[in-house]
């Protein structure tokens, strides 16, 4: 391989995750206001499994060949014209681009400077790696978009993911009372991350053992057993759904409507100062980030398995030799 070239997840079809192969492509060089990050590792959302089998965010990224993946933890090896926030050797983690393709399966990644902050220190490659997509989607959601405030009742569904235990700890910190729902054997842990209550919900309706909820945070969608259709009837009159998934139908908004309630849909933005403001509580020790899995670039099929089976504990992370 040459100081031109480096290694990077393709695909040159739409498919399974076996379309998934490594190549040598051409390396990427910043433009002005732009950084060239050696990555690291590189997280793994449902965005991305979404994506590669022609929906999530294909539709933007055209007709493959393209290269997957948004979630970055690596070094600043060049700086372009006009950056002064960051310096060659800065450990930086960041989602950035989204939702246009930023090729984040890669040896390396360029990209505003702007959309990376800096990696919490606490945290190796691998763990700052699960952070960017997953938590600026939980932050978006609990802070910016639902505004949590002390003392409010909040359900969080498929808390014990990616962005539910993001949720779970931000709803938390800010003295929001968490019901969250999970499989019962993620019960004891979502209570470490700060779950008042938590749901079983291979065994139990939420809807029969949640009420008055001033706020639900929906990561399983109305695609899975009409979940934030049925989250309408916890909440109190005037409370508000976040339907994170697939937003929100003419369905689902009459329902709301009909129910008293309000519904918002939400997509995750690229937002380096909240990435700041999130490596602050996790170097304080407020938030705790969970990977239950890592892989080689080369078996990035075998995470998007893994990840599509839709049980993940946490976070799953590609790693690079680099
Ligand atoms: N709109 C946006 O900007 C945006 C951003 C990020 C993510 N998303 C979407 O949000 C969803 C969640 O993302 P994620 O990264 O958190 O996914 P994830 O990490 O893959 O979620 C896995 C978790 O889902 C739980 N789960 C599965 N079915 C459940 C159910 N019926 N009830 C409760 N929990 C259930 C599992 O819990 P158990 O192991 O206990 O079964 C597992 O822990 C995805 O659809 C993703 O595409 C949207």
């Amino acid at each position: 391989m040459s100081a031109d070239t480096m290694r990077a997840v393709v695909q040159d079809t739409f498919g399974g995750p076996e379309v998934l192969r490594v190549a040598e492509v051409p390396r990427p060089q910043p433009l002005p206001t732009e950084v060239l990050v050696r990555v690291h590792a590189a997280g793994i959302n449902p965005v991305d499994w979404k994506t590669r089998g022609g929906t999530g965010m294909a539709g933007l990224l055209g007709e493959p060949p393209f290269t997957l993946g948004w979630d970055v933890s690596g070094v600043v090896e060049e700086v372009g014209f006009g950056v002064t926030t960051l310096e060659v050797g800065d450990e930086v983690y960041g989602m950035p681009w989204f939702p246009r393709v930023a090729n984040a399966y890669a040896e390396y990644v360029t990209a505003p400077a702007r959309q990376f902050a800096r990696k919490p220190a606490t945290l190796d490659h691998v763990h700052a790696a699960a952070v960017p997509l997953a938590a600026l989607t939980a932050w978006q959601a609990v802070v910016d978009t639902a505004h949590v405030q002390a003392g409010q009742r909040v359900l969080i569904t498929a808390a014990a993911g990616g962005v539910g235990h993001f949720a779970v700890q931000f709803a938390r910190h800010l003295g929001a009372h968490v019901i969250a729902t999970a499989s019962a054997a993620r019960h004891p842990w979502l209570k470490e991350l700060g779950a008042n209550r938590s749901i079983d919900y291979t065994t139990t309706r939420f809807e029969d053992a949640a009420a008055d909820i001033d706020i639900v945070i929906d990561l399983v969608g109305d695609a899975h057993d009409l979940t934030s259709t049925r989250s309408l009837k916890v909440l109190r009159p005037g409370g508000l759904l976040v339907a994170i998934p697939q937003g929100v139908s003419p369905e689902l908004a009459q329902a709301a409507d009909a129910a008293g309630v309000r519904v918002t849909a939400f997509l995750v933005e690229p937002d380096g100062a909240a990435l700041t403001a999130i490596a602050g509580l996790i170097d304080a020790g407020e938030v705790a980030v969970e990977v239950e899995q890592t892989f080689p670039l080369e078996q990035a099929g075998a995470a998007h398995a893994r990840g599509e089976a839709g049980r993940t504990r946490g976070k799953l992370v590609l790693t690079s030799t680099n």
